[in-house]
């Protein structure tokens, strides 16, 4: 592992305390940074690193109950607190000396703020010569949501683009760095037993979901700005789509792997405003409750508008245009305050052209590859098996492969693989350019629509799985999602 300094912008905000500095801790703790790595938080306020540290105390440690007193007063070691406001090119100037005075082999900065701040950001960084790629070796990663909508993030990567070159920017999809997406390529392109079947012959339909339990927290005022759609659908739920449809690339090289998603990207049929009534569901949580205590709706919740039309839940059927896929609907659904937390791909095959055996008398999940990315991670194959016993009827089983106890080893989180994966210069699994572009460009007309119509969203209680109509979204086309089969 390379020697590194990474610079984080946005060092006393809300991602940084919950999942930089405790990643990066968990890589510290496993002995995976090199001893001289330093991490350069920056805010700002004018603390000292003392006041700073004392902060992480308070808000980082609590949540790190595995780290023992003395790896974490060596992780605070790494820590140097450096004031550096976008509009004072000063600051800029001493973090610059702080870093070139040192020399490491790698500058990682982390634009983990606002993104209104990441063009001055970037201004001030090549001001100050910290966008060379030669001595030190500087990548920029740049956190979601990156833009609000084409136009914007057209304004962004233009302007960083002025300032680094594609090489050296790390756009984060966090889903992206999930042990389980990594072993989704593994399972489809590492054995030959499911490649044949990954096609619209075989498959019947395919259903992402991202449901949490969580609501706004405390980001209501961010959240009200950009809903569901722009949350979670245009990012994660593409790319996981995209992993799941994409060709076998020629090789793992970071382009490969990013060709064949764009390809997918390009191929999403549009959906056109007069589809949107059709294909769309969107939803705003009401009171209800969660793990049996009582929470408030959306529209009560602090920083929401009262009269709030922003999506907490989105269901849409999408199709991609291409030999494979033709004719195969793939679900796409993502929601706050659902019944459970659960991340999971499922490919629902098609059923046996001839059944001679009686259909099992329930419903039951059969022919499912179900990938569970959260809360654990596991692959489960369910399928049909003879009921044991002097009968022909048949019974639902699964094959489960379970992560956590099939390898006992200490496996990364989503934010620290992608951390070790910048500091080691693998760009493959972040997003290029030209796909943020095209994902943009797929949800542009459903936001449209959604803010041209006087139809507001459908009201769901929290703690259920999202309005009936995304049901009904299933039901039209004969199907079920997961958790009703
Ligand atoms: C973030 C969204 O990108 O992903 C949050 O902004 C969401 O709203 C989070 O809660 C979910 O991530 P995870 O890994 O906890 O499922």
């Amino acid at each position: 592992m390379p020697d590194f300094d990474m610079v984080l912008f946005g060092g006393t905000g809300d991602l940084a305390r919950r999942k930089l500095l405790p990643s990066l801790f968990d890589a510290h703790h496993a002995g995976l940074l090199h001893p001289a790595a330093r991490i350069l938080a920056t805010g700002s306020q004018p603390l000292s690193t003392a006041d700073y540290l004392a902060s992480l105390e308070q808000t980082v440690r609590p949540g790190l109950a595995h780290a023992p007193p003395e790896s974490w007063d060596k992780f605070c070691a790494r820590i140097v607190y450096v004031q550096a406001d976008a509009r004072v090119p000063a600051h800029f100037d001493a973090l610059a000396e702080q870093v070139l005075a040192r020399k490491p082999e790698v500058v990682v900065c982390y634009l983990a703020t606002a993104p209104h701040l990441f063009v001055s950001i970037c201004e001030q960084l090549a001001r100050t010569g910290l966008n060379t790629r030669q001595a030190p070796n500087v990548r920029i990663v740049l956190e979601k949501p990156l833009g609000h909508d084409l136009e914007s993030n057209e304004a962004i990567n233009s302007a960083v683009a002025k300032f680094f070159a594609e090489e050296q920017i790390y756009r984060i999809d966090h889903y992206l760095g999930k042990e389980s997406v990594q072993n989704l390529m593994a399972i489809r392109f590492g054995n030959a037993l499911f490649e044949p079947l990954w096609r619209r012959e075989w498959v019947q339909d395919v259903q992402i979901t991202i449901a949490e339990e969580l609501g706004v927290e405390t980001r209501g005022d961010f959240y009200d700005r950009t809903g569901a759609l722009r949350d979670m659908v245009q990012n994660h739920l593409l790319q996981l789509l995209c992993m799941v449809a994409m060709e076998p690339p020629a090789s793992l090289s970071e382009d490969a792997i990013r060709d064949e998603k764009i390809k997918i990207l390009k191929a999403l049929k549009p959906i056109t405003p007069q589809d949107v009534a059709e294909k769309t569901v969107r939803g705003q949580y009401r009171s209800g409750a969660i793990g049996g205590k009582p929470v408030p709706g959306y529209l009560e919740e602090a920083g929401i508008a009262p009269d709030s039309r922003t999506e907490t839940f989105v269901a849409i059927k999408a199709e991609i245009a291409n030999w494979r896929w033709e004719g195969v609907p793939f679900y796409l659904r993502t929601g706050k305050r659902m019944q459970s937390r659960v991340a999971e791909i499922v490919i629902h095959f098609r059923d046996v052209p001839h059944a001679i055996f009686p259909r099992p008398l329930t419903l039951s999940p059969q022919n499912r590859l179900v990938i569970q990315l959260q809360p654990e991670e596991s692959i489960r194959l369910y399928c049909l098996v003879k009921q044991p016993g002097d009968t022909l009827e048949l019974t639902p089983t699964s094959l489960d492969l379970d992560f956590a106890n099939s390898f006992k080893v200490r496996r990364a989180g989503a934010y620290e693989r992608l951390l070790l994966d910048v500091i080691r210069g693998r760009l493959g699994l972040f997003v290029r350019r030209d796909e943020q572009v095209q994902a943009w460009r797929w949800v542009e007309p459903i936001i449209d629509t959604w803010d041209a119509s006087t139809v507001p969203p459908k009201p769901y209680t929290a703690g259920t799985w999202g309005p009936a109509a995304s049901s009904a979204l299933m039901s039209r086309d004969g199907g079920l999602w997961h958790e009703e089969a």
